[in-house]
């Protein structure tokens, strides 16, 4: 007999074989028996075709691909990356040990963020990290000083705010002079001037990011031509750069979005650069959702459907403390039934249980659904498990990765023994 599979726009690992949802040709729905629900699901091979696509788009050139963990900083998803030769980009004391428990290799691993503190300084210089990525004049004196007083010299980027507007959400923009984020660009020359004297310091590249879910290639040739004019001022001003670091931000496919695929984005910059002269500096760039973020769904249980007098509700058993963006970004996220049921489509509101209105995974969504009924919540591979909370202490949601006939369980549900091991009460 002849099976039907049906691969789900936007998600080729993803299909629907018999009327059951398959992730890499393993049922969602016997992943959910064995491990409970709400269960985050991540097929290996996506991770590993997207970073094909940006090695693609990098053939020839010397360039370093640091995965951005705060996308998806799981163990098991780390160690995809490490095994496959890419470095890291992490942003506190806490990242540097997962990536390193993942098997990193130090050197690759660059720091970025604005508020590094001493101690998470002093780990990563015992840690033998690649760079710093400073965002401040304050933090480039700090840095020197906890430098000096270990003995070492701390490699060095500025991150330079270019002032561009990625065209994505407001809380996600990062390059706007608005935002906390790097040092400004008229600042930068006179900056460089004066890390290159600091002792403990060696300059060693420039970086910026501008933001994240970017759809469009235009801010990103609009950032990197400001960047190339300040690297042209900086090396005028005696300060040689070896590595140019243009950071993530590329989006992914949510709801019919058309990002620019890594290898044709990286095509259009690589011309810029070789037009200009670069084209044969080490590159460095930091993606993060757009390594993991369609790589993963979540799978969720109906619980109850309520109807009301303006909406009606869908509860599920995942909830805003496992899927935030909703919530935080006002984000959309597919969401499909896992078997197909005929009846009555009914347009549902799909909410968790937590005791927030603002607690919506979907809105107005058109499901024939039942109690008992599991849903995948799509593109859930990045930003989702990394910012989960315990949230009306909510056990965090279990982990599977699946990678042809394998599945395993990179992290076993949570707990409430876990989560009262750290607390006591008052004498
Ligand atoms: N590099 C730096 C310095 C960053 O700040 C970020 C993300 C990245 C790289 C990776 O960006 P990506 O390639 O993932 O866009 N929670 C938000 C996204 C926050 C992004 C923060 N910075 C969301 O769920 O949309």
């Amino acid at each position: 007999m002849n099976h039907p599979v049906a691969r789900l726009p936007g998600h080729p690992h993803i299909a629907r074989k018999d009327g059951v949802l398959q992730i890499e040709g393993q049922s969602l729905s016997e992943l959910a028996q064995a491990h409970g629900t709400p269960l985050f699901v991540y097929s290996k091979q996506w991770m590993l075709d997207a970073l094909a696509a940006y090695q693609r788009g990098f053939e020839g050139r010397d360039a370093l691909v640091c995965y951005a963990i705060k996308a998806n900083s799981s163990l098991g998803v780390l160690r995809v990356f490490a095994e496959a030769g890419c470095g890291f980009d992490i942003v506190s004391g806490g990242e540097l040990a997962r990536v390193l428990a993942a098997g990193a290799d130090p050197v690759k691993v660059i720091f970025s963020g604005v508020g590094k503190t001493r101690a998470e300084m002093r780990q990563a210089l015992a840690a033998g990290i690649g760079c710093f990525n400073v965002e401040s004049e304050a933090e480039l004196e700090v840095l020197n000083a906890v430098a000096l007083e270990e003995g070492g010299r701390a490699a060095v980027s500025i991150r330079i705010n270019p002032n561009v507007d990625p065209k994505t959400h407001p809380y996600i923009s990062t390059g706007l002079k608005g935002n906390k984020f790097g040092v400004a660009h008229d600042r930068a020359v006179a900056i460089y001037r004066h890390a290159a004297s600091l002792q403990g310091l060696q300059v060693v590249g420039i970086d910026c990011h501008i933001g994240s879910q970017i759809t469009d290639a235009s801010p990103y040739l609009e950032a990197l031509e400001r960047v190339l004019d300040l690297v042209e001022a900086i090396e005028a001003a005696g300060v040689p750069l070896h590595h140019l670091d243009f950071g993530g931000g590329l989006g992914i496919d949510y709801n019919g979005d058309t990002p620019p695929a890594a290898d044709a984005l990286w095509q259009q910059l690589l011309a810029r650069l070789d037009a200009r002269g670069f084209g044969r500096r080490r590159l460095i760039v930091e993606p993060g959702r757009s390594l993991v973020g369609n790589a993963g769904v979540c799978v969720t249980e109906v619980l109850y459907l309520k109807p009301g007098e303006e909406k009606n509700f869908c509860i599920v058993d995942a909830a805003m403390n496992d899927l935030p963006r909703p919530a935080m970004y006002q984000a959309f996220h597919q969401i499909v039934p896992l078997a197909e049921r005929q009846g009555q489509a009914t347009t549902y509101d799909v909410v968790g249980p937590v005791c927030e209105s603002g607690d919506w995974i979907g809105r107005d969504r058109v499901l024939q659904v039942a109690p008992g009924d599991r849903l995948a919540v799509l593109s859930a591979g990045a930003y989702c498990m990394a910012m989960a909370s315990n949230y009306n202490t909510r056990g965090r949601a279990a982990e599977v990765l699946v990678s042809g006939t394998q599945a395993t369980l990179i992290r076993r549900r949570e707990t409430i023994e876990d989560q009262l091991r750290s607390e006591q009460p008052c004498a």
